[in-house]
């Protein structure tokens, strides 16, 4: 059965570089059935913490018949992986919060991967302040509204380097990113229209650091 994606995860398994990967809190398993009946990766371990998710999982991989290229396991975070068993782990549409304790715990782990391609729904600057602790490097970080949400989505490979406060916060590519600028500039306009109802001297602050910030852009 062919599947379609929405516009996340589509952008997601774009990132994918064929390979063995993990889909970790995969839920419904959309992803790892999408990656592997596409041939966009040789097999797919799709894990999650809660059972009745996995179930949904286990259930399209049984119905399409691809339980060879697609095992279901259930477990917290990185747990039901060993280091390096598969090349790429995806975990996406958590908290910023929980991807980056996933993270963390794998790290005290010693359990090391080649890529991560993460998309928490907040908090993405935790995320980008631990995935350079577990000594990565981003090499894709852009931001996506998908009806009125915002999702950021990385992309990582093993190296070291260093971010500064502002790509830490804004993102590696804050400067030249076009999603990034229309999203400061909502930032401002909303922002300013409660101040011209409300004024606050914090408000008012936030907003100079913001048109600070978009004042650096490229
Ligand atoms: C909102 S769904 C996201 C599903 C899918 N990854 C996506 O992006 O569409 C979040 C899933 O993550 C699972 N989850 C939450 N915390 C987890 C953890 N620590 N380890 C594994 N799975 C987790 C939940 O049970 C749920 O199925």
């Amino acid at each position: 059965m062919p599947i379609r994606l929405d516009e996340r995860l589509t952008l997601i398994a774009s990132l994918v570089d064929y390979g063995k990967v993990a889909d970790v809190g995969c839920d419904h398993g959309k992803l790892a059935y999408y990656l592997v009946s596409t041939d966009r990766a040789s097999s797919v371990i799709a894990t999650d913490v809660s059972a009745p998710s996995l179930q949904k999982a286990k259930e399209l991989a049984l119905e399409n018949g691809v339980m060879d290229v697609m095992n279901t396991r259930l477990g917290d975070g990185l747990e039901p992986l060993v280091s390096r068993e598969v090349d790429t782990v995806v975990i996406a549409g958590l908290g910023g919060d929980v991807i980056s304790g996933i993270l963390e715990k794998a790290r005290e782990d010693k359990k090391e991967f080649a890529h991560f391609i993460l998309s928490p729904n907040t908090h993405a600057e935790k995320v980008r302040a631990e995935i350079a602790r577990c000594g990565h490097k981003i090499t894709f970080d852009d931001m996506l509204v998908v009806a009125g949400k915002t999702y950021t989505v990385f992309k990582t490979e093993e190296s070291e380097e260093a971010l500064d406060k502002n790509q830490i916060r804004y993102g590696k590519f804050f400067k030249t990113s076009e999603s990034f600028k229309a999203w400061i500039e909502k930032e401002i306009a909303e922002k300013k229209n409660i101040l011209s109802k409300n004024y606050s001297e914090d408000l008012s602050r936030k907003v100079k650091d913001l048109e600070d910030i978009k004042s650096t852009l490229e």
